[in-house]
């Protein structure tokens, strides 16, 4: 949610800016902007639409600086306009800043300014801290970074922020509360970002900003202070942990579809030293200290946001039925704002791909406030969630760029399914069961690659219904989760409405919406409740609504009554849900392109929702 990129050095900065502002769009594509210092002055171009129309304008009017920020937004406050781009300036035109977060008192601070003749330009919060930060500065004899961190204690909110002032020249300050900063530390020059992607090329060694950390940076070096301690921090520097290529597109068109493909070793990535198909058991480091007291929890929350508290139900359905344990699966902007039941007997697991989600690290400091063991499955290494719980498991599926989530979805789901084998073990699993188990998720890639394989077929059944407004996805048990999933997919990338629903449910009300115009994509797999699918397909066929199933055999039944069939190998019926995962996945894809929309930046979304 808005990318944040900075650079000090001595090199031009702004092809190191652009550059990084294209590898952090992910976070947010509304609007582009960049200031840089030169000669003890600040000069800035900002532009509304992508970074594209930003490089433009720099064309057209070129700036140079050695020191520079630049930002690429996603609006909360204000529309995505020229003016509401970042940086933002302060009155005096002296001070820019960029920010990523919410300023939630800014219409105070901006009435207090206004009374003392501050003006402002746009709509946005973010316009208040700089003026406040100018007010501060100019009035109380502080230094630049003192006065930004007086401004700070007075702000309600959240943010990640770079700023500079042509009043002291040669100093970049940084700050986080809420939103994620990282500090790249080169060879007499620093990088600061939201994320390390845009540093990796330069270097690999960087610092992660934890909560209320301000950092200065001048010819000396750079400081780290605790805002909240009053004391400068030392820490050490660590190494990124991926390559240049995993966040390159290389040959694929779209990040999604790379992602896409890459569940063929992501999956197994996640499962690499985590799981023994010979004796049929799973082992989870990140965790194993904590085991007992997970296995002997009265209940579980499992609490996330969007793709990742789908991944969650499906983890329900496991826990549930290897450890014995009632689980109950929240959506984290609703958990962090009641009263759940929640004490020192109760295990909450946040699930985040990002592990920067707001609502979802708010879920997790409320769980831990109310006495309860946290753990985090997230996905990014020493992000938020996985710094902020007790224990956790990283999913390992390698940077994750296109805004629809795939791989760290199935990345997500194979946690979840080590983590009940390894309830399931240590309950009354037997080990022939538990090895039948394990060796169908040890072999989940070359399924996952027949899928790919396939991927064509999928297209033909999305050129046949690229025209439908509505869609429908129906599914039973493990496989309602991933029914909702598609359905998410589906909207998010081509716009096309759509709903999940468990299979028995759609006569309950959804009924009256189907037709002749309405594909329903129903999952089918041959388990326990193929029939009862089976009458639910049958349902829909009496009503000419348009039959895609997701099945792992055809039957002359299946064959007679579908209008498509999307194969999915047959294999363990427990992993049905994340090979059909990925044939929605495709589905999505397919019919995203067909219809002309942007695959890995679809409007209004942001990666990494960091604000509530
Ligand atoms: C959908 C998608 C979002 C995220 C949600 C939570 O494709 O990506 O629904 O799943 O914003 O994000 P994380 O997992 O980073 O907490």
């Amino acid at each position: 949610m808005c990318g944040i990129i900075s650079y000090y050095g001595k090199r031009d900065s702004v092809p190191f800016l652009i550059n990084g502002l294209r590898r952090l769009e992910y976070r947010g594509y509304d609007s582009a902007g960049i200031a840089l210092m030169k000669d003890g002055s600040i000069e800035a171009v900002k532009k509304a639409g992508k970074v594209d129309e930003l490089e433009k304008k720099l064309k057209e009017s070129p700036i140079k600086g050695s020191i520079g920020i630049a930002h690429t937004r996603w609006a909360t406050h204000g529309e995505p306009s020229d003016i509401n781009a970042h940086p933002h300036k302060d009155k005096t035109g002296k001070i820019f800043l960029i920010h990523n977060g919410i300023i939630e008192n800014y219409s105070t601070i901006k009435e207090v300014l206004t009374r003392k003749g501050f003006q402002f330009k746009s709509q946005t919060d973010t316009e208040a801290l700089v003026n406040l930060i100018s007010d501060i500065y100019y009035a109380d004899g502080l230094n630049f970074e003192q006065a930004v961190e007086a401004a700070l204690n007075q702000v309600v909110g959240t943010y990640g922020i770079v700023a500079f002032c042509s009043d002291e020249p040669n100093k970049l300050v940084a700050a986080r509360h809420g939103s994620p900063l990282v500090l790249g530390v080169g060879k007499d020059e620093y990088f600061i970002a939201s994320d390390a992607s845009p540093i990796v090329e330069h270097t690999r060694n960087v610092i992660y900003l934890d909560e209320g950390e301000i950092i200065t940076i001048n010819e000396k070096g750079h400081s780290i202070r605790s805002m909240k301690d009053d004391v400068i921090v030392n820490k050490e520097t660590t190494e990124i942990e991926f390559s240049i290529e995993e966040i390159e597109k290389g040959e694929f068109p779209h990040f999604m579809l790379k992602e896409i493909y890459e569940q063929v070793f992501t999956i197994k990535d996640t499962m690499r030293g985590r799981i023994n198909p010979i004796d049929g058991t799973a082992h989870l480091g990140g965790i194993e200290h904590q085991m007992s007291r997970i296995q002997n929890a009265h209940r579980i929350y499992i609490t996330a946001c969007g793709t990742s508290w789908h991944a969650g139900l499906i983890g329900k359905y496991l826990i549930e039925e290897y450890a014995g344990i009632p689980v109950h699966v929240e959506y984290a902007s609703e958990f962090r704002y009641r009263k759940p039941i929640v004490d020192s007997n109760t295990v909450v697991i946040g699930i985040s791909q990002s592990g920067e989600t707001a609502d979802t690290l708010a879920a997790i400091r409320k769980a831990k406030d109310f006495g309860a063991l946290t753990v985090g499955i997230c996905n990014v290494v020493g992000s938020s969630v996985a710094r902020e719980t007790d224990c956790g498991i990283y999913t390992h599926a390698g940077p994750e760029i296109g805004v629809a989530s795939t791989k760290a979805f199935t990345s997500q789901v194979t946690v979840l399914f080590l983590l009940s084998l390894c309830f399931g073990r240590n309950k009354n699993l037997s080990s022939q069961t538990g090895k039948k188990y394990a060796t169908a998720l040890f072999n989940i890639g070359e399924h996952v690659k027949t899928i790919l394989d396939g991927s064509d077929s999928i297209l033909e059944v999305a050129k046949s219904t690229v025209k439908a407004d509505n869609f429908l996805y129906l599914g039973r048990g493990l496989n309602f989760p991933v029914a909702l999933e598609g359905a998410l997919k589906l909207k998010e990338i081509s716009y096309i409405h759509a709903e999940g629903y468990p299979a028995a449910e759609m006569k309950h009300g959804p009924i009256a919406l189907i037709d002749e115009k309405m594909p329903v994509v129903c999952l089918a797999p041959h388990d326990k409740t193929f029939q009862k699918v089976l009458s639910n397909i049958q349902e829909v066929k009496a009503r000419k609504g348009v039959i895609i199933t997701v099945t792992d055999k055809r039957t002359p039944e299946l064959e007679k009554i579908s209008d498509y069939i999307i194969d999915v190998p047959s294999t363990h019926p427990k992993v049905f849900p994340i090979l059909s995962s990925v044939s929605l996945q495709l589905l999505a894809y397919h019919l995203a392109v067909l219809r002309d929309c942007d695959i890995d930046q679809p409007r209004n979304l942001a990666k990494s929702v960091t604000v509530e």
